[in-house]
């Protein structure tokens, strides 16, 4: 079993891998959700390195070659290093991909005013990641930022459907608007916020379109596999998924079925120890 790693803070990853299996079914996954310490958003660029490099050496250790950071957070502060620093020591010939880079490759085309909005945490905000990559792909795009602390915790804590998250959405979506009311397409960037979708688009005006990364991230993979072809080879192929968690599986699964689509069976593990566990061999 070499599975596909799949890793975010918490649920919100769940919404990229949707994407990818339905995209590419064929593939195993194993998919880490740091629900324990969860949400990353807020976190130092230091807390969120060592928690990402915790989890990538975790899942190396359960045999995957290919890591995705669906955590937009994780690839904004510990993707380059990880990549630079980290991968030529430990693991060569494994490769670590994020999600900020399939996004600012395309994101450009959706907009036809060339003003684009990025919604995300706090961590991603002020990395600049959004801005610095859509900058060398569209250089006449002018990207507004909206940092939407609460978001998370309001699908983290099962409250994505409540009234309560209706004025966190309606207060930044207004905010971003009065600062550029040319904005034509809002980017969802995290992991987590497609989950508060029809909120979103309920406060969203008439006009501006609004983009998930899931299927841009997916394309993205298959893409990846297609010209990686000694990649695909390592990746084994018989439609397993396996869903992991920092915190205790119970609540896990009930949150993570709900988000999912499926029911969700998942395993607590330490990302602290990394042994192979039986469960996967
Ligand atoms: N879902 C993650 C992201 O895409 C991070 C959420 C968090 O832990 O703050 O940014």
């Amino acid at each position: 079993m070499q599975p596909i790693g799949i890793f975010d803070s918490g649920y919100g990853g769940l919404t990229i891998m949707q994407e990818i299996v339905k995209k590419l079914p064929q593939y195993d996954y194993i998919y880490v959700g740091d629900n324990a310490r969860s949400p990353y958003g807020s976190r130092s660029f230091e807390t969120v390195y060592r928690y990402t490099l915790e989890a990538v050496k975790w899942l190396f250790a359960q045999d995957c070659h290919l890591v995705i950071l669906a955590c937009n957070t994780a690839s904004a502060k510990a993707l380059r290093t990880i990549q630079q620093n980290d991968l030529p020591k430990i693991a060569p010939n494994k490769r670590v991909l994020g999600i900020i880079r399939p996004v600012t490759e395309c994101i450009g085309n959706f907009s036809k005013t060339n003003n684009i909005a990025i919604f995300a945490t706090s961590g991603t905000v002020s990395s600049n990641s959004y801005p610095i990559e859509i900058e060398k792909f569209f250089p006449n795009v002018k990207v507004e930022q909206e940092a939407c602390p609460l978001w998370v915790p309001l699908v983290e804590n099962g409250e994505y459907d409540s009234p309560g998250a209706d004025f966190f959405i309606k207060k930044h979506i207004d905010a971003l608007m009065s600062r550029n009311n040319k904005v034509d397409t809002f980017v969802l960037g995290c992991t987590h916020y497609p989950l508060l979708f029809s909120k979103i688009s309920k406060y969203t005006p008439e006009g501006v379109k609004i983009v998930s990364q899931g299927n841009i991230v997916a394309e993205s993979l298959s893409k990846y596999l297609q010209n990686h072809p000694e990649m695909d080879e390592k990746v084994t192929k018989t439609g397993k998924r396996y869903f992991c968690t920092t915190e205790s599986a119970d609540i896990f699964n009930r949150l993570a079925s709900d988000l999912y689509g499926s029911p969700i069976e998942g395993k607590q593990i330490s990302l602290e120890k990394p042994e192979k566990l039986k469960y996967f061999i």
